[in-house]
């Protein structure tokens, strides 16, 4: 088995640090905050078979898309985390390359969503460590090597308290409020100029968030946001 791993170990390419920190660093999208899991709160929560995990159990997700899986936050109420999600959890770098800069046209859409009074106010951008990684880094060190970085790209935004169309759907309660609040949301991304193109109905919530105390429709997936314009850097004077 340790002959098996080392010999996996030996076939990797010597770091991926630069791979995964690559995106982060070439952003051309100024000033995303991205900030370190334990200055979010989150310092407990790791990555383990697709699935978020705090003290060593499974968290249940407040819902999952194609692309994500969303959890309230353990420690502040008022937030969720989205972690990337897909399989058993260890892709390949190019991969995960990919996974993080998806992850960071995603927070660059969050942000434009809010700003657009369109989408929940994002927070943070951060990294969540795969549960495995500690052994993983001994194994390597083991070796003289240094082990791939398996943490997951994720996005701390603003919860929306509230239900998904879809929900209010199959719970036979949706009304035409709930339509016309949806009808506003679609004026406001016209305006804004942002174009969605799965604007469906697991994606828009209906609620309150803590900075917003009165019901409206967030688009809550800015994953296919598009027709951004990226902030003008300040003229120098
Ligand atoms: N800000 C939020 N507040 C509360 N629930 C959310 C929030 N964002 C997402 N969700 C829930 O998580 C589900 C999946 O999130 P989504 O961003 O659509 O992921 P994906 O990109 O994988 O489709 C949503 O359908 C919704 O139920
Ligand atoms: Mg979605």
């Amino acid at each position: 088995m340790i002959a098996f791993l080392a010999f996996a170990l030996a076939l990797l390419p010597p770091s991926h640090a630069a791979d995964i920190a690559a995106p982060l660093a070439e952003t051309p999208i100024a000033a995303l905050p991205v900030a370190p899991a334990q200055a979010l709160g989150l310092s407990g929560m790791t990555w383990l078979n697709n699935a978020a995990n705090l003290g060593g159990a499974a968290l249940p997700a407040l819902g999952r898309g194609d692309f994500g899986a969303v959890y309230a936050h353990p420690a502040q109420p008022a937030w969720v985390v989205k972690i990337a999600a897909d399989g058993f959890g260890a892709p390949n770098p190019r991969g995960r390359s990919q996974m993080t800069r998806d992850m960071l046209a995603e927070a660059a859409a969050s942000r434009a969503l809010a700003d657009a009074q369109a989408g929940p106010r994002l927070i943070a951008v951060t990294r969540i460590p795969h549960r495995l990684q500690p052994f993983l880094d001994q194994m390597a060190g083991w070796f003289g090597a240094r082990a791939p970085d398996w943490s997951r790209p994720a996005l701390v935004k603003e919860r929306v308290i509230g239900s998904t169309l879809g929900e209010l759907r199959r719970a036979g309660k949706r009304t035409a409020v709930h339509d016309a609040l949806a009808g506003d949301l679609k004026a406001r991304l016209r305006t804004a100029g942002l174009a969605v193109s799965d604007m469906h109905d697991e994606n828009v919530m209906i609620g309150v968030t803590a900075s917003q105390a009165e019901a409206r429709a967030y688009l809550v997936d800015a994953g296919s946001v598009r027709g951004l314009t990226t902030t003008s850097p300040a003229p120098t004077p």
